[in-house]
């Protein structure tokens, strides 16, 4: 099987599942809770992907070009098969990188072991704010940061550095966190990648005004500590790093709304109840557990997602403002931020 191509030349490389479409935390910029309050709006576990189910996915799409698998939700340290799932994806030919990203109130020292001991080779947790009363309003559950910045401490214990710690950013939100996150993880080892807002989802109102740019992000760090721009770590990479003039560290920043990075995307979505999205911004994907489900097989899979690959020419965040995107689209917490 050759690797897989799409119409912008782009090869499929990286697969983001959504174990799960609940989360814990009702985040403002995501899963709103004056939106969310219901379990309605959730799969009913029957619909969503087993384990066996996601493997099966996994091994058909490793032959196409995917060596990168990272595990989202929702809240994906919901899935109480983690463990075991984590095994047997990391276990698969071709996969040499499975990653979570977890916003952290699940992980504890013994879980951060359990997953280090089965295969894990990354963990980002997120975390927008150190202000106690900021971060609860923003999680929407009151859930406190000193209980994220242990979860962040029981990851390093358990071997996971550098951690990164995913911040988004909104203006009028945390704008203000920004240089106190930024020192907080100067010197720690881990790596602060701070999230241009984005307007996925139908349901967090974004605006324009509300995207606090790269740029000014940069500006406002560097006025404290100066920074210089370092090399990209992998093709496609999504954040634009920088490292700390004084040794510090490095911090990235994910410019997805003023600086897009279309043209090198090689990232596929698997949604929890096996919709597959080639796209971030989609508002339509293909039901790989239909196929599953109606008796098909690895092969079926792998043929379906080669055609579909094929064909795909998504560049939403290049697009975006000039009026020719779709309009519905899937929450990220359905696809997998
Ligand atoms: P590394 O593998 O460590 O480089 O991280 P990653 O690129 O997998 O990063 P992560 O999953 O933490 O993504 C960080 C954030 O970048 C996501 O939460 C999104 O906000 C944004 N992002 C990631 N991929 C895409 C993408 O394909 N398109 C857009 N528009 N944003 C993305
Ligand atoms: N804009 C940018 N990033 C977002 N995430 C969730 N919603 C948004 C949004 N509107 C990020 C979270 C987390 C990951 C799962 O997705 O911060 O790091
Ligand atoms: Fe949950 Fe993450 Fe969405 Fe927050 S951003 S509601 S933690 S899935
Ligand atoms: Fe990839 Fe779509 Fe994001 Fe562009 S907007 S980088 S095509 S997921």
């Amino acid at each position: 099987m050759t690797a897989a191509v799409d119409q912008l030349n782009r090869p499929l490389r990286d697969l983001r599942i959504s174990l799960a479409d609940r989360c814990n935390f009702r985040c403002v910029y995501c899963m709103p809770k004056e939106i969310f309050g219901s379990p309605a709006h959730f799969l009913p576990s029957e619909d969503t992907l087993t384990a066996d189910e996601l493997l099966t996915v996994v091994r058909a799409m490793a032959p196409l070009g995917v060596h990168k698998v990272r595990l989202t939700g929702g809240e994906p340290l919901l899935r109480r098969d983690i463990v075991p799932l984590i095994e047997g994806l990391a276990g698969i030919h071709g996969i040499d990188d499975v990653a979570l990203t977890t916003n952290g109130s699940l992980l504890t020292g013994e879980r951060a072991h359990a997953l280090r001991s089965t295969g894990l080779s990354r963990i980002t947790v997120s975390l927008d704010s150190l202000d106690p009363e900021r971060f609860g309003r923003i999680n929407g559950v009151g859930f406190g940061a000193d209980r994220v910045l242990r979860a962040i401490e029981q990851a390093d214990g358990a071997g996971f550095r550098p951690v990164k710690i995913n911040v988004v950013v909104k203006r009028g939100m945390n704008d203000e966190d920004i240089v106190p996150l930024a020192e907080h993880f100067r010197f720690s080892g881990h790596i602060v990648r701070f999230i241009e807002y984005m307007d996925v989802g139908n349901s967090n109102g974004w605006t324009p005004e509300e995207v606090v740019s790269a740029r000014e992000i940069l500006e406002r760090i560097s006025g404290w500590w100066p920074l210089h721009a370092l090399e990209q770590a992998y093709f496609g990479e999504v954040a634009t790093r920088y490292g700390y003039d004084d040794g510090g560290g490095e911090i990235g920043i994910i410019a997805s709304v003023t600086q897009p990075f279309c043209r090198s995307c090689t990232r596929a979505r698997l949604a929890a109840d096996g919709r597959l999205f080639l796209c971030l911004f989609a508002n339509q994907g293909m039901s790989l557990r239909d196929i599953l489900r109606r008796g098909g097989t690895e092969g079926d899979i792998q043929d379906a997602v080669a055609g579909l690959w094929q064909h795909r020419s998504d560049r939403y965040s290049e697009r975006r403002g000039r009026g020719d995107t779709p309009g519905h689209r899937i929450e990220m917490f359905q696809m997998g931020g």
